[in-house]
Formats: structure tokens, C-alpha cells, sequence
């Protein structure tokens, strides 16, 4: 079916569908998942695409379980990122492993998991755990004010620069450059506002390309030091590492750096944040996790990744006639999965649009869904949203969100940029 042939199909390409109230974006999906097939949409308005091109919509958890699992159908090359394909000058800085499909993908995902080992993971444990702690103190210092900016924006850039090393000075410059990367919808982040007409796009991409060249740049000097003088962090088990007598080249490094520090960095602040509009807005949860709050945090989480689903979509490029669920996808189709619809599909979770942090099973398709990519930093991911909770909600046991927030302009990350939060000082 095509976006054309009915009115009731909501038009997931124009952005104001984005910034309409959760439940509305929603209810749009409930809408696409009751249709008897796929919908294809046309690419959305932007000067680099490929004429007659356009991509299928997959938005229900079946479909975009099967998409991630079959990645010999299912291909992320040339891109997994964007529904267009980026012009080649942007493609240099952000093609990282989350683009190419296995081998190449596989080789350097060995040698990236080493850093994301169970034993890494154990090591980075104290330091996420002081560095809440500090948050905390500060925030109790400064008194309630933007949750996002005191809190949720603080320690994933804080725990992702330290594990690859990146000194505390460039920290404030590091959430800027991420916000510009994946916030490039939004014209907080880029200065790229509709009113510029079709040059938008251009230089929303234009302000991009910057961001990334510059986080390249100081991938290749900490590089260059940590070839020179190896340490314990991750840039040196990046740098030096080494698969089959094959080490990772100096743009492979700079691809993943950038990979690392934007992933690692928008999703988790947005879970967090999402974390505590979702305790306010659902006090029996809240009451439920306070309760028996070691017993309970494991599942509260996977509860908030599915219900605010951080990532939105991903790509896929279909590489040759494949049927799948009742319809046909053709070689050089673009398939985009709507991890936001799956994690919502009725006939997979009871009550969707409820938040239960005692759902299970909770197979959400958050962190990807279980195929060669799911998400290498879900175990880091996990870490730090439940160091978070534990240290706030021990400390701070009456803070809420205080209003609505502000949220990205975006169909990539359903992030929130501000929140207020109100609590008693202790
Ligand atoms: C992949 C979501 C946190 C690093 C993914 C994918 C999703 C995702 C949906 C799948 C991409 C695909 O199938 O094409 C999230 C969410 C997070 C989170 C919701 C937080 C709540 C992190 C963190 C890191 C990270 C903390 C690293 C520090 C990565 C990497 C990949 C990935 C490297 C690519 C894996 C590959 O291509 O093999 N993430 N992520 N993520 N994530 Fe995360």
C-alpha cells in the first residue's frame, strides 16, 4: 500500500508528525500495524535522493525482528543510519560497523566487544557509580532545575569519555557535537530552520558533516598518543587491537570513535530522562520499584527502553526478492524498522501503552532486535540507567518531573532536551 491510496495513513515524513504528543505518534503506529500490509513511503524531502526512491515501513514486531535477524536479505550497507543515503562527504566521517554486514562487520565487532567484555564492564563499575554520586551532589547543591541538562545529559558523555580516554575538558564540546550529529532535525541544534526553505537540508547536513569532522579530529590525536603510549582505555584497545593480524585503520578508528561517543551518549540520556517522566507520570510503578528497588530495577528498565524506545528506526537494504510475513520485498528496496511500533505491537505485549516494570517476558526490540547488531553497549546501557535510579531515588525519594518536557525535533531519537524536575533538599 502507498501513502497515497489513504487518507487515514499519518505521513511519518513530515516532521510535524514528531512533535506531536507521544500517545498521537502513537496512535499513528496503532493505525499503520492494523493495515494488511507494509506501507511505502516516498523518501522524504531532501536534494540528495535517488529519484523513484522511497522505502517500506515495517511497524510491527515480527517484521522488524525478522529484518535484524536475516541480515543476508536484510543488508546495512550501504546504510543502516538514514532513510537517504548520505552524500559521499558526509559518508566518509560516519561509516562505522553499524553500516556493513559481516565479515568486515563481524572482524571489527570482535575487536570493538573486547572493550564491552563482562570483565571491562566490571571495571568501569566504581567509576560509573562515583560519577552518579557526584551528579547527585550537585544537583542537590544547585537545587531542582532542567533534569536533562543536571542529570540525564551528564553520565553517559561522562562514562563513554572516560572508557576511550577523552579528557574532562572536551566533555561540554562532546555533548554539543552529538547533539548537532543526531539532533540534526532540529533547529536548536543545527540554526537550520524551515523558514530557509530547500537550502534546510543542505545545511542541516552541512552542520553535521562539521560536527563529525571535528570529533574525527580528535579521534586521530588521541589515537596518535595512545599508539605511541598504550593505556588502559579503549582507544588503545581500538588503536592497538588487532583481528587476524588486521588492525582497524585510522578511519575505521575515527568512524567508531564517532559511533561510540554519539551512541553512547543521546540513547542512555534519553532513557534516563524518559525513566523519570515515566516514575512520575505512573506512581504505582514508582511505588512498585521503591518496594524492592534491587528486585525490581532489571525489569523497570527494559520497561522504559520499550515504552519510550530511544532509537526510533533503523535502515535496511533488501539485497534480493524475499517474502516475508505475506508480502514481497523487492532487490533494492529500503525497509525501515520502526522499533518504536514493535515495541508497542499488541500482538506481542498485553496493554502496549501501559508501563509495567513487572512485564514478562518484555522481548522489546529496543536495543535492536536479536541479529548481528544488536546493540554492543546494551550491558553499559543497563549499567548506568540503574546506577542512576538507585543513587537518585535513595537520595531524593520525592523527585518528579516537574511539567512537560521539551522534546528533540526528531524521527531518529525521541530525545527530550529539557525537563524540570522538582524535589526536597535533603
Ligand atoms: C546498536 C539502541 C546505548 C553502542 C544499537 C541498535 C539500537 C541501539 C536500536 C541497533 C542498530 C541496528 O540494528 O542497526 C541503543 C539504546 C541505548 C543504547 C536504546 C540506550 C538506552 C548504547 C551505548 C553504546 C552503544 C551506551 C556504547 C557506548 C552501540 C553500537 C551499535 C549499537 C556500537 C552498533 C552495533 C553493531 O553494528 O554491531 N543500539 N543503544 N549503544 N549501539 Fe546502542
Amino acid at each position: 500500500m502507498s501513502i497515497q491510496e489513504s487518507a487515514a495513513i499519518p505521513d511519518i515524513n513530515d516532521l510535524s508528525f514528531w512533535e506531536q504528543p507521544l500517545q498521537e505518534r502513537a496512535a499513528g503506529f496503532a493505525a499503520l500495524r492494523t493495515l494488511d500490509g507494509p506501507v511505502r513511503y516516498p523518501d522524504p524531502e531532501i536534494p540528495f535522493t535517488r529519484p523513484g526512491a522511497g522505502y517500506w515501513a515495517l511497524v510491527r514486531h515480527a517484521d522488524v525482528a525478522e529484518a535484524s535477524r536475516n541480515s543476508e536479505i536484510f543488508s546495512s550497507e550501504p546504510n543502516a543510519t538514514t532513510i537517504v543515503d548520505a552524500p559521499s562527504w558526509i559518508g566518509r566521517y560516519i561509516d562505522s560497523m553499524i553500516n556493513m554486514d559481516d565479515p568486515r562487520h563481524a572482524k571489527i565487532r570482535r575487536i570493538v566487544s573486547r572493550a564491552f567484555s563482562p570483565r571491562m564492564l566490571e571495571r568501569t563499575e566504581n567509576d560509573v557509580h562515583s560519577r552518579a554520586v557526584r551528579i547527585v551532589d550537585e544537583l542537590v547543591a544547585a537545587g531542582p532545575g532542567d533534569f536533562v541538562a543536571q542529570v540525564a545529559a551528564r553520565l553517559p558523555v561522562e562514562v563513554i569519555c572516560d572508557m576511550l580516554g577523552i579528557p574532562e575538558r572536551h566533555h561540554r564540546r562532546v555533548i554539543t557535537l552529538t547533539n548537532i550529529t543526531l539532533g540534526n532535525t532540529d533547529p536548536e541544534y543545527t540554526g537550520v530552520t524551515p523558514e530557509m526553505g530547500k537550502l534546510r537540508t543542505g545545511l542541516g547536513l552541512l552542520r553535521v558533516a562539521r560536527a563529525a569532522r571535528e570529533l574525527h579530529r580528535l579521534a586521530a590525536r588521541l589515537g596518535r598518543e595512545r599508539r605511541a603510549e598504550p593505556t588502559d582505555d579503549l582507544t588503545s584497545v581500538l588503536v592497538n587491537g588487532n583481528v587476524d593480524g588486521e588492525r582497524l585503520t585510522v578511519r575505521e578508528f575515527g568512524t567508531f570513535f564517532l559511533l561510540l561517543v554519539v551512541a553512547g551518549n543521546e540513547t542512555t540520556r534519553t532513557a534516563i530522562a524518559h525513566g523519570l517522566k515515566l516514575f512520575t507520570d505512573f506512581p504505582d510503578q514508582r511505588a512498585l520499584l521503591l518496594e524492592d528497588f534491587e528486585g525490581r530495577i532489571g525489569g523497570a528498565v527494559e520497561e522504559i527502553v520499550r515504552y519510550a524506545t530511544p532509537v526510533i528506526a533503523f535502515r535496511r537494504n533488501v539485497t534480493r526478492d524475499h517474502e516475508m510475513n505475506g508480502h514481497t520485498y523487492r532487490a533494492g528496496d529500503k525497509v525501515m524498522l520502526f522499533y518504536n511500533s514493535a515495541n508497542r505491537d499488541e500482538s506481542v505485549f498485553t496493554d502496549p501503552d501501559v508501563f509495567d516494570i513487572t512485564r514478562s517476558p518484555n522481548p522489546h526490540v529496543g536495543f535492536g532486535g536479536p541479529g548481528p547488531h544488536f546493540c554492543l553497549g546494551a550491558n553499559l546501557a543497563r549499567r548506568e540507567i540503574t546506577v542512576m535510579f538507585r543513587e537518585l531515588f535513595t537520595r531524593l525519594p520525592d523527585l518528579h518531573a516537574n511539567g512537560e518536557p521539551d522534546r528533540l525535533v526528531s524521527a531518529f531519537i525521541n530525545g527530550y532536551k529539557r525537563l524540570p524536575c522538582t524535589f526536597t533538599t535533603p
